[in-house]
């Protein structure tokens, strides 16, 4: 720590810490008046001034451990109070139906923005962070109206196998896919948010910014329970936050005003070099303030292609590697998911379309399976509720932050036997996954894309992605264990759930 830091930090942190800690951040305060608070659901005792502090795990990567074991303790409706509100996590599925399908507006709303989010401006118009209302509606409009058009998705596609073919021709056809994964889908969810292809050092220069926003704005996410504190002690990283948000707006900005001048011109211009994208669903939208109509500014399209290409690269991306890993690892369900494959397309076809996908069960099973298995994201985004509530038997305060644990609910022992195996079957005729409903509206089974009004609006997209990227990617490919570095299924949190150690397969080309 420099001079500087060590006086700022003496001046502003040691003095208001007691008052901090005491007053504003550790005290469990109850939102609805004593009386209430003996019906909150049961979790462990909270300490004076700590609340449940700690009874969270030294590394987030144990968190999935503290979740098994407060169920074991205290059931599937468990109560922590780790800042000011308390928060209630619910760890079955039917549970996570009564609140988020039974009561579904009651439980749609998230709380307010923490303060790194804030100062990324996110609480102006992203769709997650949008209240539930007109303008949530406006926006999950804009983001469901894109569609995945044939040729955006060929065009990835024949992108990602070149690069594993290069990257294969370099390693003596051994690959370590997940970084081109990654870029693959970074580059489809971009077209599919500016509607053309973006320049190769602008496009990769918004992915770098985008991943730095990330890994930054998780590691001072640790501190949004003491955002002065943050501003203080971690100044440096809060300003190279800030630096990293202005080159955003700096690369983006051009892009929405020359999308913006083009579709000004369309009238006397047909375009045809470009396709309709999310970036000209949101010029469109008019949001009904207060006083007037407007459009959305520069800044909030910033953040919402921002959110766009976040949201669905990084989860997207996960769920490809872990499916991958898996038919790495038990090359059956490979052999069988290609026979299926094959029996629909004849031997000659070479890529697999989306006509061909709706008569593949064994595929969509497959894919159910990796997202059962290894759900993406292992919590919902924090949810809220603005009147007091019952789930459970126990009462819901006004303001208490509800969560699921996604990963919990999908391998529940009582719902799927043998949960930790990778067994696509149980999703087909007669298996306990049978005729699962994703949406949640059936009853809750799984819910890697959440449920109820926040249901993630990108789900029907990943679903295609997903099913069309792995049905190519195994019919263009063998893959094939490395001897010697066998694929370990250890998980990596972080934002999204990442394998802990990257798999390697080597990539062998199957005759045409
Ligand atoms: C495998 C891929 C994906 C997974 C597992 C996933 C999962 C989720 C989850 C768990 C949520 C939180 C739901 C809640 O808080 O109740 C969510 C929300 C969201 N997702 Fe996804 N998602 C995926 C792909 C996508 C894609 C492709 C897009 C965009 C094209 C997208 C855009 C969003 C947005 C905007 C929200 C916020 C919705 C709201 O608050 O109303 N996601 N997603």
């Amino acid at each position: 720590m420099d001079a500087i830091s060590f006086v700022f930090l003496f001046l502003f942190l040691i003095t208001p810490l007691s008052y901090c800690l005491t007053t504003l951040v550790l005290i469990p305060r109850p939102c609805n008046g004593t009386s209430k608070v003996r019906s909150l659901p049961p979790g462990p005792p909270p300490l004076p001034l700590l609340g449940n502090l700690l009874w969270l795990p030294p590394s987030f990567s144990r968190i999935g451990t503290l979740f098994a074991h407060l169920r074991a303790a205290y059931g599937p409706t468990v109560t922590l109070h780790i800042g000011r509100r308390p928060a209630i996590f619910f760890m079955d599925g039917h549970v996570a139906q009564a609140a988020l399908i039974h009561q579904s507006s009651a439980f749609a709303r998230r709380p307010q923005a923490l303060g790194t989010s804030r100062a990324l401006g996110s609480n102006v118009h992203t769709v997650n962070m949008t209240d539930h209302g007109p303008h949530w509606r406006l926006l999950r409009r804009a983001l469901t109206s894109v569609a995945l058009l044939p040729r955006a998705r060929q065009w990835a596609l024949e992108a990602l196998v070149d690069d594993l073919t290069s990257a294969g021709a370099a390693g003596e056809n051994e690959v370590s896919p997940t970084e081109i994964f990654a870029r693959a889908l970074f580059r489809l969810f971009s077209l599919l948010c500016f509607g053309e292809e973006l320049e190769e050092s602008t496009l990769w220069a918004v992915r770098e910014a985008q991943v730095g926003i990330i890994s930054l704005a998780v590691k001072l996410s640790v501190f949004n329970l003491l955002p002065k504190i943050v501003l203080v002690v971690f100044w440096r990283r809060w300003m190279k936050l800030i630096r990293l948000r202005r080159r955003l707006d700096d690369l983006l900005i051009p892009i929405i005003r020359a999308r913006s001048r083009d579709q000004l011109a369309v009238k006397e211009i047909p375009r045809c070099r470009s396709m309709a994208s999310y970036l000209d669903a949101l010029l469109g939208v008019e949001l009904e303030d207060e006083v007037r109509r407007r459009r959305l500014t520069e800044e909030e399209i910033v953040n919402l292609c921002s959110e766009f290409i976040n949201a669905s690269t990084e989860t997207t991306s996960a769920a490809l590697q872990w499916i991958m890993a898996n038919l790495v690892k038990q090359p059956h369900v490979q052999d069988k998911l290609v026979a299926e494959i094959a029996s629909v397309m004849g031997a000659n076809k070479q890529t697999v379309e989306e006509e061909d996908i709706k008569e593949m069960e064994y595929l969509k099973a497959v894919v159910l399976e990796g997202l059962r298995r290894h759900p993406p994201a292992h919590l919902l985004l924090p949810h809220t509720v603005a009147e007091e509530r019952e789930v459970d038997g126990y009462v819901i305060p006004r303001g208490a932050v509800v969560n699921c644990s996604v990963a919990e609910i999908g391998r529940d022992e009582a719902v799927w036997k043998e949960a930790m195996e990778f067994r696509p079957e149980r999703f087909m005729v007669g298996g306990e996954g049978e005729g699962v409903d994703l949406t949640g509206v059936r009853g809750i089974k799984m819910m890697p894309f959440g449920a109820g009004k926040r249901l993630c609006p990108g789900m029907g997209m990943a679903m295609l992605v997903l099913q069309y990227m792995v049905a190519n990617l195994v019919w263009r490919f063998r893959w094939v264990e490395v001897a010697g570095k066998e694929v370990e299924l250890a998980e990596e949190p972080g934002l999204t759930v990442a394998m802990k150690h990257p798999f390697l397969a080597r990539l062998v080309p199957r005759a045409p």
